[in-house]
C-alpha cells in the first residue's frame, strides 16, 4: 500500500497569505498542516509515500518535509505542472503508483483520530473504493454522495448546486488500481478539472464496490481563514498538553494546557490555555488568551491576543485586543491611535500595520 499527498493547488481562498506560504504548510497549532497528514499516514503504517507539489510552492514543501526521515519514510516529489483537478494529479502520479493500491489524503484535510482504521477496513474487506462521508451544513461547497434506502451510495456529484444529501466528500480515498481506468474515461468538469468526485461515480456506475464510511469525528478543510482559526481551535482543544520548557518569570501566570518551547519567554504577562506560544517568541506585559497560537519569534508586548494564529516573526506592539485574526510572517502591527480597540485581521507576510 502506497499513500499520495496532495500538496499543490494555489490556495485561492486564503490569499493574501498563500502567495507566500503554501495552504498545506500553515500551522495549526504552530505545526504545518500537512504534517499532520504525514504523521497520519505513518500511523496507518504506510511508508511508501508520494507528494504532488505544483512549480509555485514545490520548492517550500520539499524544503519542509524533506527526504521523510523525521516520519520514518520515503518520499517521492511528483510534479504537477497545472492543477487540473484531483484525478488529474492522480494521473501524473501513475509511474509511481504502479500496480499498487493507495491511500489519497489531501495535504489541507485533517481528520479526528487518523486513517488506522480506513486503511486496515480497506485491506481486509478489499473494495474498489473506500471513501469517507461527513454531513455538513453546507454540502453545495463539496463532492456530495446521494445513498440508497440501504444506505450504499449510488452517485455521487462534485459541488451540485441543490445537493440532494448534506453528505460530503471528505479528502481521504482508498483507491485500487481500477481508480486509473475509470480516471481514463472522465472529462474535465465545468471548472476544467479532472475530478477524482466524476471518476468514483464511473466506479459506481460499472458496478464496482464503493464503500463508505460516515466519519463522527471533526474534520477540517482548512481551505479558508475561519476554517484555519477553527482547526486551531479543535486542535489546540482536543490535542495539546501542558509542556512548559521556556522561560516564565515570577510576575507572569501560565493557566492551563499551555505549551510554551525552548527558547521562548514569558514576562510579566499572562497566558491561558489552550494555547501555543513556539520557539524563541517573547510575550512581554501582555495576556495570551484561550484557542491562540504564537509562531517563532514572534513578539506581543503590551498587547492582548485571543482566537487567533500569528506566524512567525512578527512584531505585536500595543494593541489592546487582537482576536479572530490570522497574520502572517514578519508582520509589524502597532496602534497609534486610541479609537481602535478591538481589531479583526487577516494580514498577508511581510506587512507593516500602524492603526
Ligand atoms: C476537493 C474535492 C471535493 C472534496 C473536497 C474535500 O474540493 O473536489 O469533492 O469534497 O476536496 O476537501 P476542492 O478543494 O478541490 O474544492
Amino acid at each position: 500500500m502506497k499513500a499520495l499527498i496532495l500538496s499543490g493547488g494555489s490556495g485561492t481562498r486564503l490569499k493574501p497569505i498563500t502567495h507566500t506560504i503554501p495552504k498545506q504548510l500553515l500551522p495549526v497549532a504552530n505545526k504545518p498542516i500537512l504534517f499532520y497528514v504525514l504523521d497520519q499516514v505513518r500511523d496507518a503504517g504506510i511508508t511508501d509515500i508520494g507528494i504532488i507539489i505544483s512549480p509555485e510552492t514545490g520548492a517550500h514543501i520539499r524544503e519542509a518535509v524533506g527526504d521523510g526521515s523525521m516520519w520514518g519514510c520515503g518520499i517521492t516529489y511528483i510534479l504537477q505542472p497545472e492543477p487540473l483537478g484531483l484525478a488529474h494529479a492522480v494521473k501524473t502520479a501513475q509511474d509511481f503508483l504502479g500496480d499498487s493500491s493507495f491511500l489519497m489524503f489531501l495535504g489541507d484535510n485533517l481528520i479526528e483520530g487518523g486513517v488506522k482504521n480506513f486503511v486496515r477496513e480497506f485491506e481486509k474487506r478489499s473494495p474498489d473504493t473506500l471513501i469517507l462521508l461527513k454531513d455538513v451544513p453546507t454540502p453545495s461547497l463539496f463532492g456530495v454522495a446521494e445513498l440508497n434506502g440501504k444506505g450504499d451510495v449510488v452517485h455521487l456529484v462534485e459541488k451540485p448546486e441543490e445537493p440532494k444529501t448534506n453528505l460530503a466528500l471528505v479528502g481521504v480515498y482508498l483507491f485500487t488500481p481500477e481508480i486509473h481506468k475509470a480516471i481514463s474515461r472522465i472529462k474535465p468538469s465545468w471548472r476544467g478539472e479532472l475530478e477524482i468526485t466524476d471518476a468514483i461515480d464511473q466506479l459506481l456506475k460499472a458496478g464496482k464496490e464503493v464503500r463508505s464510511h460516515i466519519l463522527t469525528g471533526w474534520w477540517l478543510d482548512t481551505g479558508k481563514k475561519d476554517d484555519l482559526l477553527e482547526a486551531n481551535r479543535i486542535v489546540l482543544d482536543d490535542l495539546l498538553k501542558r509542556d512548559v520548557k521556556g522561560e516564565i518569570d515570577a510576575r507572569s501566570k501560565v493557566v492551563g494546557r499551555v505549551e510554551i518551547r525552548e527558547g521562548a519567554k514569558v514576562e510579566n504577562s499572562t497566558v491561558r490555555g489552550p494555547a501555543s506560544i513556539a520557539e524563541g517568541a517573547e510575550i512581554r506585559n501582555s495576556f495570551i488568551g484561550p484557542f491562540t497560537s504564537i509562531g517563532a519569534c514572534t513578539t506581543v508586548e503590551d498587547s492582548s491576543v485571543g482566537h487567533s494564529v500569528i506566524l512567525e516573526n512578527c512584531r505585536i506592539y500595543r494593541i489592546e485586543r487582537l482576536e479572530d485574526s490570522l497574520i502572517g510572517t514578519g508582520v509589524e502591527l502597532q496602534k497609534a491611535d486610541e479609537r481602535f480597540k478591538a481589531v479583526r485581521l487577516f494580514v498577508g507576510c511581510d506587512s507593516c500595520l500602524e492603526l
